[in-house]
């Protein structure tokens, strides 16, 4: 894979680690960490003995935010122009599932980047926030549609409005986070998760990924349709077909993608 200077990229059976690596910055995401993150994030999902990735940080730091210093001094045009954060898209869009492992600061755009994943299992020093408003602006990849979507309108308004940080438990009751564990354990608990996952067909897991995504965005009516077009349609993999043949001869099933 790429060299890259600001996440280290490695693999850990059917799992693709991105460990975001900032040290100095606490993580901050500038414009290279977001290039970097998209080209090792489609490089997974093009890679089909892949099936799970797990994004993280450090010990003290998800991510603190988009880098301040970075955009400080840029003209409304320029962020237009240069589409400033547009690239987080392509991330949003990776079709196999991801996991946050989050310890320390998930802040701004580190919250933002822990809810374009799909699953985000936070250590008990995890804080979340979005205090874009304590600069002068508001969430700028995501926050403020993705967190009213997780948390609800109320919740969202509270950490939005204040920019104040909410800690993994509150995260936690707020349904934001799926788990907490001790800190010590979080990339452990990470891995099994994402191992767990990575065990199962990845049409499945492609599918499964669509029609959630689908379920933030579309009515009831319209998603109950996706979703039984998208379930007839597993009905023609091997591994549906092996998936019911290991159910009824009491075996664990062997996927092949395909
Ligand atoms: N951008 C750039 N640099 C950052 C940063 C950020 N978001 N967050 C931290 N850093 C840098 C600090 O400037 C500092 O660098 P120097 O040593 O060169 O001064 C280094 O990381 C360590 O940070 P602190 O000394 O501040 O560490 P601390 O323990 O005292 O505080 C903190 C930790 C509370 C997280 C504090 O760093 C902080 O408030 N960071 C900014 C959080 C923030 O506002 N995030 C939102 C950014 S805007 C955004 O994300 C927009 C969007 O929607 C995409």
């Amino acid at each position: 894979m790429t060299e890259f200077e600001t996440i280290l990229v490695d693999t850990r059976g059917k799992v693709g680690w991105i460990t975001l690596n900032r040290p100095d910055a606490l993580n901050a995401l500038n414009t290279q960490v977001m290039h970097e993150v998209v080209v090792a994030a489609s490089a997974f999902d093009a890679d089909d003995g892949i099936g799970a990735i797990v994004v993280t940080g450090s010990e003290r730091a998800f991510a603190a935010g988009a880098d301040i210093k970075e955009m400080e001094d840029k003209s409304g045009l320029d962020m237009v122009m240069s589409d400033h954060f547009g690239g987080w898209a392509q991330f949003a869009a990776v079709r196999t599932p991801v996991i946050a492992a989050v310890s320390g600061y998930a802040l701004g755009g580190g919250c933002e980047l822990a809810m374009m994943c799909d699953i985000i299992l936070a250590a008990d020093t995890a804080k979340f926030g979005q205090p874009e408003i304590t600069l002068g602006v508001i969430p700028g990849m995501g926050g403020s549609q993705r967190l009213v979507r997780a948390v609800g309108a109320y919740k969202a308004a509270d950490l939005i409005l204040t920019g104040r940080m909410m800690d993994a438990a509150e995260a936690e009751r707020s349904g934001l986070v799926s788990r907490v564990v001790p800190a010590a354990e979080l990339l452990d608990e990470a891995q099994k998760l994402a191992d767990g996952i990575a065990a199962k067909s990845l049409p499945s897991l492609f599918a499964a990924k669509a029609v959630l995504d689908a379920a933030l965005e579309s009515s009831l009516s319209e998603g109950l349709r996706l979703e039984r077009h998208v379930f007839a349609s597993l009905f023609d993999t091997a591994d549906q077909k092996e998936g019911m043949a290991a159910f009824r001869e009491k075996r664990p099933p062997g996927f092949e993608n395909r």
